[in-house]
């Protein structure tokens, strides 16, 4: 990998500064913009055409080139050449399965073979993030930092506590979690695998907010997903979606939306891949929000804010609301803990990846969330509930007709069932749906519920409980 042949810029044309890998900026200091991780292609190895990759997935890890192999991020190494491969950090991260689900595509309106589930639980932390974080400990351990932190709502803090002590030489994994807002499987990781957890009274957002002054005034490494090289490794989700297609492009890819940077690596792969002249189309975006957690849809669906080129369209709307939300104390509240955040620190490279994928964003309720996470249950492996936020969205874009029922799409399930057994188990044995915002618009919840059935501990009432007759003795 050639890493002096990437660099950092500024993603406002207007100002497009450029800073070497090892300037340790998360944000443009001239101009207070979001920064890229950038490449001369023109002078890197390329390879000619997607299929080259496919040689790698069958290694086992063995030897120094099959260590970067086995990782479904480094197996792509070519499209991130940002650190050498003596310096990469990986724990066998992306070795994740795109599973074709024609029972929860017939349940949404979709025709068979329209439907695919890509299924990022299956990462070692449980979540899409380890994608992210084994490109940022990567530079982490470039730049020889011993400490890293995180503000999070229980995945990011899960992957970097995971990643810290899995590093040589360990770091230390600082992570910031608002009071009563992470599920319990989240949490229980941190703690397990010795991050030191701060508390923080607030929310997610109020964390961001600390853990980049405390990144900034101490001199700790930041993880978050606005540290560009993050988004590099989550690049890597849609290169092993279209490597699991046989390399055909889907006609929509739909994720979550919440601190926006997945959508935001996701634009960023097709604008490389289509430059490169790796695929030949780039497929439409729908990012999901859930209604207790909306700012990118109203900016975008209500009011029209747009990158347009960097120079933002009706950019002055998103002091607007944030005032608004200060002056009335709003707090965003969903059952999706995951993407309960108001305001996405990646909100100008989301609008950039909606421009490139031609995207669209909805909302969905807290109800409807749950009904479709039971669905994927139901039918398939199984995925936390900001997760099930991608197949809700298909449903309300397949309702609504913007999605046609032939078409080819891929639904992130960005985390594992297992992060937030709460709110499986109370849909299945039952939930006050007044609790939960907003109202429900769907009369159908509740349609999956399992609930247990008490029964004696007596052969007749198991028989009766199994629709069997009485076994006799
Ligand atoms: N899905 C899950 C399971 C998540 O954990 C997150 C983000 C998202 C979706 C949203 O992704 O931020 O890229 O738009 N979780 C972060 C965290 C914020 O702290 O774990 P995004």
């Amino acid at each position: 990998m050639s890493q002096d042949r990437a660099y950092q810029m500024c993603i406002n044309p207007d100002c497009a500064a450029t800073f070497s890998l090892t300037d340790v900026v998360f944000s443009c200091p001239k101009c207070g913009s979001l920064l890229d991780v950038r490449y001369e292609w023109e002078r890197l190895a390329v390879p000619a055409k997607l299929d080259f990759f496919e040689h790698r997935w069958a290694t086992k890890g063995l030897g120094a080139e099959g260590r970067l192999d086995f990782s479904g991020v480094w197996r792509f190494r070519e499209l991130l050449p940002f650190a050498p491969a003596e310096s990469v950090v990986t724990i066998g991260e992306g070795r994740t399965v795109l599973e074709r689900n024609d029972r929860v595509g017939r349940e949404i309106g979709m025709k068979p073979g329209g439907l695919y589930l890509q299924y990022e639980g299956l990462n070692p932390s449980g979540s899409f993030k380890d994608n992210g974080m084994t490109a940022a400990f990567t530079l982490a351990r470039v730049l020889g930092r011993q400490r890293v932190a995180c503000a999070s709502t229980g995945n990011t803090s899960a992957s970097v506590a995971m990643f810290a002590h899995k590093t040589d030489p360990e770091m230390q994994g600082i992570v910031f979690i608002g009071t009563g807002k992470i599920a319990y499987g989240k949490l229980s990781q941190a703690l397990d695998y010795g991050a030191l957890t701060l508390q923080v009274e607030g929310d997610f957002d109020a964390c961001m907010r600390r853990v980049k002054e405390v990144a900034d005034r101490l001199g700790i490494y930041l993880m978050n997903s606005m540290n560009p090289f993050r988004l590099e490794g989550q690049k890597a989700i849609m290169y092993r979606i279209l490597e699991a297609r046989g390399w055909e492009v889907p006609d929509w890819v739909i994720v979550p939306g919440g601190n926006l940077g997945n959508s935001s690596a996701f634009g960023k792969a097709f604008a490389e891949l289509h430059a490169l002249g790796l695929v030949p189309r780039i497929p439409r975006l729908a990012i999901i929000n859930a209604t207790g957690a909306n700012t990118l849809y109203t900016l975008y669906e209500k009011q029209g804010v747009r990158w347009n080129g960097g120079r933002m369209t009706n950019a002055e709307k998103v002091g607007q609301l944030y005032d608004k939300f200060d002056q009335s104390g709003y707090k965003p509240h969903t059952i999706a803990s995951a993407i309960e955040i108001s305001r996405p620190v990646n909100l100008p490279k989301c609008l950039r990846a909606l421009e490139v994928m031609n995207g669209v964003v909805r909302e969905v309720s807290d109800e409807v969330i749950l009904e479709h996470k039971a669905m994927v249950g139901r039918y398939g492996f199984g995925c936390e509930p900001a997760s099930a936020a991608s197949v809700a969205g298909l449903h309300v874009l397949r309702d609504e007709g913007v999605i046609g029922p032939s078409e080819q799409v891929v639904c992130i399930l960005t985390g594992h069932e297992l992060k937030d057994p709460d709110a499986t188990v109370k849909y299945h044995t039952g939930v006050d749906m007044k609790s939960i915002t907003p109202p429900a618009p769907r009369p159908t919840y509740g349609k999956y519920a399992n609930n247990p059935i008490p029964v004696a501990d007596n052969l007749a009432a198991i028989c009766a409980a199994l629709g069997e007759p009485a076994i006799e003795g």
